[in-house]
């Protein structure tokens, strides 16, 4: 992506559209990259988005998006048009249904960046196991990452403990980091967590971060915290 510093993506996942409206009013573009989810996206749609879009924020949906080819890149043809930062989709949802995916953007002019999810933090151990007997996390989450960068996405969801095994590969992709917090004892329903340093360190080119700031006593010093420790990290 532009450079090699680590930015700051915070995740919005509040409860209402109002509540996000405040938090965005108060954060004032300390860090510019904001994300939201399923649920405000359910609650405000495309007026929402909008609306985030003009205040000047980069804008990140987060829908996941994973169906069949046809189904996901009819979808990213009207989310192209909405001025999104970024959009993702599932790379488990396979070579085609990504390239299809890129393809549509490209042809609607638009510079929404796609970042492609390889497996969720949340999925690690038992759970992992559980949905993908006899298959290797790591082997998996390597073919994902290649195979998003061979259909042309701009980058990929990964843990940040699954930066270290990606290093070296898929280069051109930028690495979307989320499962961070602010001690590893913390985790609530992430299993594979990081620091914010660390993840800097590992060679995030963007973290996200939700709960950590959005449950602290003073969510903005919680971010001015997180971004004065990020700083300065190549
Ligand atoms: O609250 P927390 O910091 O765990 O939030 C992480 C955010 O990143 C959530 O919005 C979650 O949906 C998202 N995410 C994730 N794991 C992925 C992709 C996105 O936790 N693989």
């Amino acid at each position: 992506m532009e450079n090699n510093k680590c930015e700051l993506i915070a995740a919005v996942d509040l409860p209402t559209l109002d509540a996000a409206r405040e938090f965005l009013e108060k954060l004032d573009k300390a860090t510019p990259y904001v994300k939201i989810g399923p649920r405000l996206y359910a609650m405000g749609g495309a007026a929402f988005i909008s609306e985030i879009v003009k205040k000047g924020y980069s804008l990140f949906l987060d829908l996941k998006l994973h169906d069949i080819p046809n189904t996901v890149a009819s979808a990213v043809e009207p989310l192209s048009e909405m001025g999104l930062w970024a959009l993702t989709i599932h790379t488990s949802g396979g070579h085609e249904m990504m390239s299809r995916s890129v393809a549509m953007r490209d042809k609607r002019g638009s510079r929404m960046n796609l970042f492609g999810i390889t497996v969720l933090t949340s999925l690690g151990g038992d759970l992992w196991s559980e949905v993908h007997p006899g298959s290797d996390l790591n082997r998996s989450l390597e073919a994902r990452a290649l195979a998003a960068e061979r259909a042309g996405l701009d980058g990929i969801v990964c843990s940040p403990l699954d930066l270290s095994l990606l290093r070296g590969k898929a280069e051109k992709l930028a690495r979307v980091v989320p499962g961070i917090r602010r001690t590893r004892a913390s985790t609530e329903d992430q299993t594979r967590v990081a620091t914010a340093k660390e993840a800097a360190e590992a060679g995030a080119s963007y973290i996200v971060v939700g709960r950590p700031i959005l449950e602290a006593a003073d969510p903005i010093s919680e971010v001015r915290s997180i971004l004065k420790e990020i700083s300065g990290v190549q």
